[in-house]
């Protein structure tokens, strides 16, 4: 399957149910899914699973991920941490819809504790439909990393 209909998705224990909740939405839409973890609900440390996603997208691997914790906040310090990873934590429809229109966001962040299913797979829908606006954004964007 093509790398824009795959995606790789990772949680900490506070967010696995809702990773459990999208991943079946994401299949359901036809995306491929790579699940990076965690597995259940025991205690873990999110920044190992933030880690592997966002790894997964700097490097070109995966072209989109969505990570997960219970506020979002851990794991969006870590992926923000990676070269070229744009991770944007959001909870309402208008964030996300500009964080790709404008920001080229290419790590979803949701709180699992902070948005309902309903409202974190119209997340998910929105960021997936909203294509880059390009033009003088990828100027901006690209001097992020700089
Ligand atoms: C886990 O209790 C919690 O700290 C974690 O899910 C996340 O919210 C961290 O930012």
């Amino acid at each position: 399957m093509g790398k824009d209909r795959s995606i790789i998705i990772g949680s900490d224990h506070a967010a696995y149910e809702l990773k459990e909740k999208i991943k079946t939405y994401l299949l359901d839409m036809g995306y491929h899914v790579e699940d990076a973890g965690t597995n259940s609900t025991a205690a873990v440390n999110y920044v190992e699973y933030g880690k592997k996603v966002a790894v997964a997208v700097s490097d070109g691997h995966y072209l989109k991920g969505i990570l997960l914790c219970g506020t979002g906040l851990g794991m969006s310090m870590t992926a923000n941490r990676f070269p070229h990873v744009r991770a944007a934590l959001c909870s309402d429809i208008f964030s996300v819809k500009m964080s790709r229109l404008h920001n080229d966001s290419n790590i979803l962040v949701l709180g699992g504790r902070i948005v309902g299913d309903i409202l974190a797979f119209a997340l998910v829908q929105t960021w997936l439909d909203t294509e880059f606006e390009g033009g003088r954004h990828l100027e901006r964007i690209q001097t992020i990393d700089m």
